[in-house]
């Protein structure tokens, strides 16, 4: 066998992985196109695609597509401003393990005015997509940006105009090491979930300015070494397990609607409760066992000691402290 015909059969037939729907069209390192599937398809599934680029109105006629998921597929390297643009219909976008893609056009989401869940995981862009002209009116909008390790920081007005009414953001796993100035500017947040954000040292104290809510605040595993002091009005939940860098808590008059707090520091426990005085009725025994401990870290302080004077909140749940504090 000569050495062309040798080539030719090591190159094709393509790699058998790649996969391209029958109505799209998707020429190798060249851009997808689907612009029609007929009238009823709802699901687009594309994996293994051989594509390097989602072009500008590539999904365009797809008008009944609820869901359209992108995955496993390696050779994706660039979506462009308007690839998702004016899907009336559509409900979920799902964009995950595409390793090399590695940029994302601004309004590259763009008028999807039913979009309720977008989530884009394990990609290799370097910086957080643009969602500010998604422009949806769901209730309880869901942005999952999970291990994209190359995004590097959480800028100002970064989800301004993603909706209109509530969301809830689960932003984990990802390379933040720094959330700017009012990044949640505009939002109405249900929960902000920054957890296992591994490098996340910074977040700026104005961060949640012009924010409503969150409600629940999850910045476990990270490095935070504080809280921003405003924006925790809301906060009924606060999860920070494994936050060993937060060495310090916001006054407890900052989380005036909190009901509920796991924590990494037994010391971070005594900061919500008040050393019970003598004449006061301490409804939880909890509290009297918590109160021990945190007597008798006051009588040795050191530099992890956050004992104040607060306000006494008998309907604030402790009891994932307990366990870490009792253990101790
Ligand atoms: C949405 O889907 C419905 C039914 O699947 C269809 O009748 C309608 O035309 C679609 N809406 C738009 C804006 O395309
Ligand atoms: C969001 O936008 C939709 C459509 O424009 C509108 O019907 C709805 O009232 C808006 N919601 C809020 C909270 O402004
Ligand atoms: C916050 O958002 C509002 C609109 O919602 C805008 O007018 C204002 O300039 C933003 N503030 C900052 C500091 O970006
Ligand atoms: C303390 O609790 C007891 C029994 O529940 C009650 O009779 C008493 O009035 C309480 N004292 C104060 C100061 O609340
Ligand atoms: C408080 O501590 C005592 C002794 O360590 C223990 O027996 C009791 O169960 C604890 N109470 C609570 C509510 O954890
Ligand atoms: C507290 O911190 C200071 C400097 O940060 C250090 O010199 C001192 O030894 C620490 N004290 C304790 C009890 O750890």
């Amino acid at each position: 066998m000569g050495l062309l015909p040798m080539l030719l059969l090591l190159l094709w037939p393509p790699p058998t992985r790649t996969r391209c729907p029958d109505f799209c069209s998707c020429k190798p390192d060249g851009a997808l196109s689907c612009p029609d599937a007929g009238p009823g398809f709802t699901r687009l599934s594309l994996t293994y695609l051989p594509v390097k680029v989602i072009p500008s109105q590539a999904f365009r006629g797809l008008s009944d597509v609820l869901i359209i998921e992108i995955s496993q597929s390696d050779s994706l390297e660039r979506m462009e401003a308007n690839a998702f643009d004016s899907l009336l219909n559509l409900s979920e976008i799902l964009i995950q393990n595409t390793k090399n893609l590695v940029y994302i056009g601004p309004g590259a989401f763009t008028n999807l005015p039913r979009l309720k869940y977008l989530s884009i995981c394990n990609t290799g862009i370097q910086k957080l997509p643009d969602v500010t002209k998604i422009f949806s009116a769901e209730f309880n909008f869901i942005l999952e940006i999970c291990d994209n390790l190359h995004i590097t920081t959480i800028p100002g007005n970064a989800f301004q105009g993603m909706n209109n009414e509530s969301a809830t953001l689960k932003l984990y796993g990802n390379g933040f090491e720094e959330i700017q100035s009012h990044a949640f500017n505009g939002t109405t947040l249900i929960s902000l979930d920054l957890k296992e954000n591994k490098n996340l040292r910074k977040m700026h104290n104005d961060a949640l300015r012009g924010a409503t809510g969150p409600n629940v605040l999850d910045i476990s595993s990270t490095k935070l070494e504080a809280l921003p002091s405003y924006g925790l009005e809301s906060v009924q939940v606060l999860i920070a397990t494994s936050s060993y860098s937060l060495k310090k808590l916001p006054p407890r008059e900052k989380f005036v609607s909190l009901l509920e707090a796991t924590l990494t520091y037994p010391s971070h426990c005594c900061a919500f409760i008040n050393l019970p005085t003598k004449d006061q009725n301490i409804s939880l025994s909890i509290f009297e066992n918590f109160s021990k401990q945190c007597e008798s870290t006051a009588r040795k302080p050191n530099n992890e000691t956050l004992l104040t004077s607060w306000i006494p909140y008998h309907d604030l749940k402790l009891h994932m402290c307990k366990a870490e504090f009792i253990s101790l």
